[in-house]
């Protein structure tokens, strides 16, 4: 069984994360529960730092927030002197009101409202990820009613794709984000920008891909934007001082997927990059990145209580769980994987394959397939790990079932961040048809 960050069995035989038994956390707070290990977020945090300090250049580690986002991921955030990326007016709402220093907020979308960019430019947040030319002619005409500033990144789609060991060069890539990098749009985005009274054209932005395991995409990332360099500083007279290359750092959920460390990934990139401005003799920009997965991924684990179980003889053995895809959507829509253990008898040994199901309305509501667990009994504790990521922040209602609680745990003590949802909370936005005046 592989754990991760503080994870371990105790001599109780139960899994324990940040010191805390997971479930005397499913005794306190219910299930399902996310429980999130924040020294493995320090960890990471750290990591990616750290690696950029060690290469001596300047640098911006932004945490995509989309990943997973509360008022205290938004204080630990800053606690952990990272910036911070939010792609819509509530995740800006969500930072802001948790004290994110706002010029350490960078907003991104491709389809931003004029009422969100006006939020980002009365909060005078650190910059705006521009993804097309709507966006720039209504930001640069916002700030102009308004004798206002802001300073921008121009995303671009470098023609590359990647995921997990594979990436693609696609040329012109089919993408509803940013700038196409090929057909020229690129620069006369650049030249928009620079034209403008209002808006500061930092630098360049591109994303390449999630839960990669490799540099090479990276790599050829930096190598498509450096080839165009020229032709921009030449025809634009526009030099980067900013290069953010976005996220994309793997993890491992499961056995067989191999992450590298985050300074594998960081020293790569500003090694490439140092290489290329050294050729084209220009300074070495900032260079950014926005990790989310890396940073919560696998702090992240999810207490399930089992409920009912199903055995078709010679078929397969169900059992079910008190959530599902209203609190992991990741299996039924991309088909992850993850592996899991009975928190209360951790080290029993293995001696059943189950699959695991939630408990809303729909065959596919399964969350894992092919899970070894000891004969499980009612009301066993399933731990389902590495759910830190895209797990809370896709959860929903369907079937009205309430949304978890979140807890933060770290060394010894457990701390609620985001309360469970209620019943009354469920209908707190309806409006009874018994409440309809007469028109
Ligand atoms: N920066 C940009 C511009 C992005 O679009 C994303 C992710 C990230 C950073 C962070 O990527 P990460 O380091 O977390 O891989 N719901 C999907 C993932 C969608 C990612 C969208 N963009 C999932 O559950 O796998």
């Amino acid at each position: 069984m592989y754990l991760h960050g503080t994870s371990k069995i105790n001599v109780a035989n139960r899994l324990e994360i940040g010191g805390v038994d997971t479930t005397e956390l499913a005794v306190e707070y219910g299930t399902p529960l996310f429980v999130y290990d924040v020294a493995l977020i320090r960890q990471r945090a750290e990591g990616f730092k750290q690696a950029f300090e060690n290469e001596g250049v300047a640098y911006q580690v932004a945490y995509a927030s989309k990943a997973f986002s509360c008022l205290a991921m938004y204080e630990l955030a800053s606690e952990l002197d990272v910036s911070i990326d939010v792609v819509s007016g509530g995740e800006l709402y969500t930072a802001l009101a948790a004290g994110v220093d706002p010029g350490r907020i960078h907003f991104h979308g491709n389809n931003k409202s004029r009422d969100e960019l006006q939020m980002a430019i009365d909060a005078d947040i650190g910059c705006v990820v521009v993804d097309n030319f709507y966006e720039l002619r209504e930001l640069e005409a916002l700030c102009a009613a308004q004798r206002r500033g802001m300073d921008i990144l121009l995303r671009i789609t470098p023609g590359v794709e990647a995921h997990t060991h594979e990436f693609i060069s696609t040329g012109q890539e089919d993408s509803k984000f940013g700038f196409d990098l090929e057909s020229n749009q690129v620069s006369e985005a650049i030249r928009l920008s620079m034209a403008s009274a209002h808006l500061t054209l930092l630098g360049i932005h591109s994303h390449i891909g999630s839960q990669i395991f490799e540099t090479d995409g990276f790599v050829l990332a930096v190598e498509k934007v450096f080839e165009h360099l020229g032709q921009w500083r030449a025809e634009e007279g526009f030099v980067p001082s900013v290069l953010n290359f976005g996220g994309g750092f793997g993890i491992r959920y499961v056995e067989g997927d191999t992450p590298l460390p985050p300074s594998a990934y960081v020293s790569k990139l500003v090694q490439t990059v140092k290489t290329l401005t050294q050729q084209q003799g220009i300074d070495v920009p900032e260079i950014w990145i926005e990790p989310g997965r890396s940073l919560v991924g696998d702090a992240g684990t999810t207490l399930y209580t089992i409920g009912s179980t199903k055995d078709i003889p010679n078929v397969r053995r169900y059992l079910s769980v008190d959530g599902g895809m209203s609190d992991n959507l990741r299996p039924a829509l991309y088909d992850a994987k993850y592996e899991g253990v009975l928190a209360n008898r951790a080290s029993e040994p293995t001696t059943e394959v189950y699959s695991v199901a939630g408990k809303c309305c729909e065959s596919g509501d399964m969350l894992v397939w092919d899970l070894p667990l000891p004969e499980v009994q009612h009301e066993d504790v399933l731990a389902m790990f590495c759910t830190g990521a895209y797990g809370y922040s896709m959860a929903n209602n369907y079937n009205r079932i309430p949304r978890p609680a979140v807890v933060f745990v770290e060394n010894g003590k457990s701390q609620l961040v985001v309360k469970r949802e209620t019943y009354e909370d469920l209908v707190r936005l309806d409006v009874p048809l018994k409440e309809k005046v007469e028109l």
